[in-house]
C-alpha cells in the first residue's frame, strides 16, 4: 500500500485533509509511477483545495503539484526511462505529489541532476519554472533594473538570484525577518509596507526596469508605479490585477522546465529549503505555507 494527502469532504478549509492508502498506482500509457523523495509544497495547493481555481473535480483530490523521486514502474509508449531512473516534474492531472509514490507523464518531466538533493530538485517544476518564466518575459539587459515583490518567498528568491546571474540590478521586497535571505541572493532588501514604493523610488528615480509580483492585490497596487511603464508589470500571483495596470500574467514556456533544471543543476543559483516536513505532517507544512508568510521553500519528504 501507498500513502497519499488529499482533500476529502468538500472544497474549503483544511478540515477535510487526510493521510489515505491506496495500492501503489500503475502507469498509464505515456507515464511513469514515481517513488516520491520529496515534494514542494506551493500556495496553488491550498488554492486548489479552497475552490479558488475551480470546483470540479470530484472530491477526494490529492493534494501536491511538484515531486522528484525515483521511477518505479514505466508505462507503455515511454522511451527512455527504467526504473531507478531518478527524475523531477509535475504530477499527472488527478494525482498529487503529497504521497509515497505517484504517476508523472513522461511528457512533462526531465532527469534529476547528479549533484541536487531530492528537495532542491522537488521545488523546481512550479517555483523554478515560474521564476524562470518571470524573469524571462520582458528581456531585461545587464544593469537593468528588476524590482520583486514577495522577495523571500519560494519564488520571489529564486528570481533574485536568476537576476543577479544576469547582472541586473535587482531590489527585493520583502518583510524585515527575510532581509537576511533576500540580501543573501544579492539583491538590495526594501521592507515591505507602507514606505515600500518611496523606498524603491530612492533607489531607482528612472523607475524600475521590470516589477516582478509574488503578492498581488493592495500590495501591487501600492507597488505599481515604481514601474517604468505599466507594461513592465508581470505577475504570478495575481494576474488579473497585473492586466488591470497595464502588466500581465505569467506567461508559462513550455522548455522553463529544462532550462532552470540545469541552472540548478550546475548549481549558478542556490535554492533554500526552509523547512522539509513528513507526509504525516503535510497539514503543518500546508497551513505554513498558507499563512502567506513562508521563507524560502516548504518541501514534504515521505
Ligand atoms: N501563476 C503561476 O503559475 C504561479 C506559480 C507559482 C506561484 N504562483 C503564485 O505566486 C505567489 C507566490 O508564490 P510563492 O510560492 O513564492 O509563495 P510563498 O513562498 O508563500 O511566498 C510569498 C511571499 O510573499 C510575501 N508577502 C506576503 N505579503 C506581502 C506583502 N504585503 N509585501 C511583500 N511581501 C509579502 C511573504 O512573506 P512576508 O510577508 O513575510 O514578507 C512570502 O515570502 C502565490 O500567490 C502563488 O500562488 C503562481
Amino acid at each position: 500500500m501507498s500513502r497519499q494527502y488529499v482533500f476529502t469532504t468538500t472544497y474549503g478549509g483544511p478540515d477535510g485533509e487526510k493521510l489515505t492508502e491506496r495500492p501503489v498506482p500503475e502507469p498509464g500509457t505515456g507515464q511513469v509511477t514515481v517513488q516520491v523523495k520529496a515534494a514542494g509544497v506551493n500556495p496553488v495547493d491550498w488554492k486548489i483545495r479552497q475552490g479558488l481555481l475551480g470546483t470540479r473535480e470530484p472530491v477526494p483530490v490529492p493534494m501536491g503539484r511538484e515531486v522528484a523521486g525515483v521511477v518505479t514502474a514505466v508505462g507503455a509508449d515511454v522511451a527512455d526511462l527504467t526504473a531507478g531512473d531518478e527524475v523531477l516534474g509535475l504530477v499527472a492531472h488527478g494525482e498529487g505529489g503529497f504521497a509515497d509514490h505517484t504517476l508523472l507523464d513522461a511528457a512533462d518531466l526531465v532527469a534529476k541532476p547528479e549533484d541536487i538533493s531530492f528537495a532542491t530538485a522537488a521545488l523546481i517544476p512550479v517555483a523554478g519554472t515560474t521564476a524562470y518564466d518571470l524573469t524571462h518575459q520582458i528581456e531585461l539587459e545587464e544593469g537593468q533594473s528588476l524590482v520583486i515583490l514577495g522577495a523571500g518567498g519560494g519564488v520571489g528568491h529564486l528570481a533574485a538570484q536568476i537576476g543577479r546571474v544576469h547582472q541586473f540590478r535587482v531590489i527585493g521586497v520583502a518583510s524585515e525577518g527575510k532581509r537576511e535571505l533576500v540580501e543573501s541572493t544579492g539583491a538590495v532588501f526594501v521592507a515591505a509596507g507602507a514606505g515600500a514604493a518611496d523606498a524603491v523610488r530612492d533607489l531607482l528615480p528612472e523607475g524600475a526596469d521590470l516589477l516582478v509580483d509574488l503578492v498581488g492585490g493592495q500590495a501591487l497596487r501600492d507597488l505599481a508605479a515604481v514601474a517604468k511603464s505599466p507594461g513592465l508589470i508581470v505577475s504570478a500571483a495575481d494576474g488579473d490585477t497585473a492586466v488591470a495596470l497595464g502588466g500581465s500574467g505569467r506567461e508559462a514556456d513550455p522548455e522553463s522546465l529544462s532550462k532552470i533544471t540545469d541552472v540548478i543543476g550546475y548549481q549558478v543559483i542556490t535554492p533554500q529549503v526552509s523547512h522539509t516536513f513528513g507526509l504525516d505532517q503535510a497539514r503543518e507544512a500546508l497551513a505554513l505555507v498558507e499563512s502567506g508568510h513562508a521563507t524560502g521553500k516548504v518541501i514534504i519528504a515521505p
